[in-house]
């Protein structure tokens, strides 16, 4: 091993992160953790790993739920799409298989995640590069952009031979997490400071990308039914889930009009995006619809938001859509 190698799995062995899936070996807990883990912080991935599992605890339990159960489970978590995936691949596989090819070709398993599960879960030696430990090997080696194939292969050759692969990915991860910080890494804290080539240069290595984020007004249209508010499935990023119905602002008197309702604005939510920007206008109209509880729904966050905002307006005015719940909203899980 070489001094790089040596002192990184040292300082692994004392400031590892005690997280729930360290030490776990079961392929299909490490695999939730991992697919939680793609677009949400470790801090708040946890709560949704430990009920994403007590609620199917196996892949063969996965298997037998409908989708919307699973997706009931995922609420909170964000990109629902995930949990799609991860639906679909218990059908499509009795257990996982034990390679990253073959791990590769599953439903929702991109590079990273088909290499951390391949080397945490069967000691696959092939190199996991996520978001923490692309900026930790750029600044490293001193990279602004490198290809993801470069990166990859660079990633590959600097994994220790004869070592346990998931310790090694998981340490270059936990430092990425802990010490070599975006914006101000802890330089002094580094057991990799002495073979840093980005050193003194954090802003550089890796250069930042300019994302386009778009700004975009939208209208949701919450129509209060007998029962409850009118509910309809969404397609798109939020397949499978329901909502309000949501469109450009410009089309509300239209749709107004098809609807016959006479909408009165309920006030604004944020949101945001990975590449947009949500500013929606939400608006409350009385329906001659029946309507239902959204909380017996998979909804997104936007949705959650929306309604909150509306049923905010409602008690202010007196007006309990839905008498016999909580306020709206998951539990914290
Ligand atoms: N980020 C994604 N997977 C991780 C893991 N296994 N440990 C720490 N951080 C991670």
């Amino acid at each position: 091993m070489s001094r790089l190698q040596e002192a990184l799995l040292a300082w692994y062995r004392v400031h590892a992160r005690a997280l729930p899936w360290r030490g776990e070996k079961d392929p299909y807990r490490i695999l939730v953790a991992e697919v939680l883990l793609q677009q949400t912080r470790v801090e708040q991935a946890i709560p949704y790993y430990h009920r994403f599992l007590a609620r199917f605890p196996s892949l063969k339990a996965l298997r037998e739920a409908p989708l919307e159960e699973v997706l009931k489970a995922w609420q909170g978590a964000g990109y629902y799409r995930r949990a799609v995936h991860l639906h679909r691949l218990a059908q499509e596989v009795e257990a996982l298989p034990p390679s990253y090819g073959q791990l590769l070709k599953l439903p929702g398993l991109g590079p990273y995640t088909a290499a951390a599960v391949a080397s945490l879960a069967f000691g696959e030696r092939v190199a996991a590069v996520d978001g923490n430990v692309r900026r930790v090997l750029c600044r490293l080696f001193a990279l602004e952009d490198p290809s993801p194939k470069a990166l990859q292969d660079l990633a590959q050759r600097l994994l220790p031979e004869g070592e346990d692969p998931g310790a090694w990915n998981q340490a270059l991860m936990d430092l990425g997490a802990t010490v070599c910080l975006p914006r101000v890494p802890r330089c002094p804290a580094c057991p990799l400071e002495a073979h840093c080539r980005g050193k003194g240069a954090p802003g550089r290595y890796p250069r930042p990308r300019r994302r386009n984020v778009r700004e975009e007004v939208l209208a949701a249209l919450v129509l209060l039914g007998r029962k409850g508010v009118h509910l309809e499935r969404l397609s798109g990023r939020f397949f499978g889930l329901y909502g309000v119905p949501l469109f450009p602002l410009e089309e509300l008197s239209q749709r107004a009009e098809a609807l016959g309702v006479r909408p009165r604005p309920a006030g604004e939510v944020r949101h945001a995006l990975t590449h947009r920007r949500l500013r929606v206008q939400v608006y409350l109209a009385p329906w001659d619809g029946e309507g239902e509880d959204p909380r017996g729904r998979p909804l997104p966050k936007l949705m959650e938001k929306v309604l909150r905002q509306a049923q905010a307006l409602l008690a202010h005015e007196g007006i309990v859509p839905f008498p016999h719940a909580k306020p709206h909203g998951v539990e914290p899980p």
